[in-house]
């Protein structure tokens, strides 16, 4: 089942954080500390998959306001499914629960930067666009 996170799922979410992560190695505390802030932040949406047992996958969510769009963005920051959870529809339950809030705060587009998930967002019907550039500060 996909709800809207809690501070309970903390320690769970953690788990699936310390997988997700490749350039940065995360630390508890301030995971803790990112976690709280991000739950009080009205546009932040964090999303999780319970089932029943534990949490079997995360995503992580931002709706900010554009010029370019007209209005507002949705920009899907992270989302991660156990690798033993994979493959039964765990991700694309996350992505759709964040779309529908997309769709709720008016915003005209959802996007995101991936390198290992680009078959997955593929079927779920999303187009490449653009390129990501980054630098480490
Ligand atoms: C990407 C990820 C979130 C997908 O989660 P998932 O729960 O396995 O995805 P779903 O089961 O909803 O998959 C939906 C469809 O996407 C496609 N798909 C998903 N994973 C795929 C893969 N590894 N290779 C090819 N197609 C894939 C399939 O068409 C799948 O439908 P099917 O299983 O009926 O064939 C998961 O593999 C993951 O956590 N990967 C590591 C972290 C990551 O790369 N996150 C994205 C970075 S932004």
């Amino acid at each position: 089942m996909v709800r809207k996170s809690t501070i309970q799922d903390a320690d769970n979410v953690f788990e699936l954080v310390k997988d997700f992560a490749t350039s940065f190695k995360p630390k508890k505390e301030l995971f803790i500390q990112s976690f709280r802030n991000l739950l009080s932040d009205k546009k932040a949406f964090i999303f999780v998959v319970d089932n029943g047992d534990k949490i079997v996958g995360y995503s992580l969510g931002f709706i900010h306001t554009t010029f370019f769009a007209n209005g507002n963005v949705a920009w899907l920051e992270e989302i991660m499914v156990d690798e033993k959870f994979r493959r039964v529809g765990v991700g694309t339950e996350l992505v759709k629960a964040f779309e529908q809030k997309a769709i709720d705060n008016d915003c005209k587009l959802i996007a995101l930067a991936t390198r290992r998930a680009a078959d997955f967002y593929s079927a779920i019907g999303y187009e490449e666009s653009a390129t990501y550039f980054r630098k480490l500060l």
